[in-house]
């Protein structure tokens, strides 16, 4: 007796059935061999990448805006292993602009804090991709006329300024000095108008200077906005001029007008 049911289709589909199976078991199955093979690439091409790290550490003598005493001792034991507890366990306080810190566009603006502009409001595209590291001229604040001869051009969107507080290791000084170096109003005027930066990073505790009418009208140019974030506090040591790429992660602060924030550069 013949079986009329084995066409030749028969071993066909049989193999389909069989690769389907095998397709499925390696998708929810342990890792594939291609997969391995391409995470060993990356994972080569990621090993030959410098990483610098552009945060400062939070250490007591950090300065702070405006004050002679740095962040002080902004973190505690709560529960000590030495006091006969299961764990350490502590807890710190520290103002949302401590350290290396990022802006809200609420920063300086009540309509746009009560509107919900707050550090969670961030657009992670923006804090993060390629980026241009500039040095600036050591005798000038970033005034427009600073920024026009930088000549950083247009779809250029990420910029930290290494200035001369880089030079004078201010953010290693535990009392805040005012003759810090950043961005004057018309400095900040021209940048969100003739530019296309929206990450914009500075060396010091702030991206204005500090006479207090220049210190508003910088943010308000810059925070008003809405898109462009300033990155203050940064540490620049070992940022030479030249192209990266950043990343900076600040917390979701619900309400948060700032956020320290860990931020580096991949080369
Ligand atoms: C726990 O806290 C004590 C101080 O009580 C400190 O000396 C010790 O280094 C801490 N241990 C760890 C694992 O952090
Ligand atoms: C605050 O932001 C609103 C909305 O963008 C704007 O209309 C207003 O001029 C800003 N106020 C100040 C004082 O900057
Ligand atoms: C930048 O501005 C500050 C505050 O007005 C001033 O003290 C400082 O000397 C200026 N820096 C430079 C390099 O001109």
């Amino acid at each position: 007796m013949t079986n009329h049911n084995t066409s030749p289709y028969s071993h066909l589909l049989l193999l389909a059935a069989v690769l389907a199976l095998v397709s499925v078991a390696s998708a929810f199955g342990p890792t594939s061999r291609l997969d391995l093979q391409k995470i060993m690439r990356e994972e080569r091409n990621y090993m030959q990448k410098k990483v610098i790290d552009i945060s400062h550490k939070y250490v007591p003598d950090l300065p702070a805006y405006d004050s002679k005493s740095g962040l002080g001792n902004f973190i505690k034991l709560k529960t000590s292993i030495k006091l006969g507890d299961l764990y350490n366990f502590s807890v710190f306080k520290l103002t949302t602009h401590s350290g290396t810190h990022v802006d809200a566009p609420g920063h300086f603006n009540e309509t746009l804090f009560e509107l919900g502009y707050d550090v969670v409001s961030l657009h992670l595209q923006t804090l993060n991709g390629p980026v241009l590291v500039v040095d600036t001229p050591r005798n000038k604040n970033i005034t427009a006329e600073v920024m026009r001869s930088l000549n950083i051009p247009r779809g250029v969107k990420r910029v930290l300024f290494r200035t001369s507080n880089t030079d004078r290791r201010l953010m290693y000084k535990k009392e805040f000095d005012s003759s810090y170096s950043a961005f004057t109003s018309d400095g900040a005027e021209y940048l969100a108008q003739n530019t296309d930066i929206k990450l914009v990073g500075v060396d010091y505790l702030s991206v204005a200077i500090s006479p207090k009418d220049e210190l508003l009208k910088v943010h308000q140019h810059l925070l008003n906005s809405k898109d462009i974030i300033p990155v203050e506090g940064l540490n620049l040591n070992d940022a030479v001029p030249g192209v990266y790429t950043i990343h900076c992660l600040p917390l979701r602060l619900v309400h948060g007008d700032g956020s320290p924030t860990r931020c580096i550069l991949f080369q």
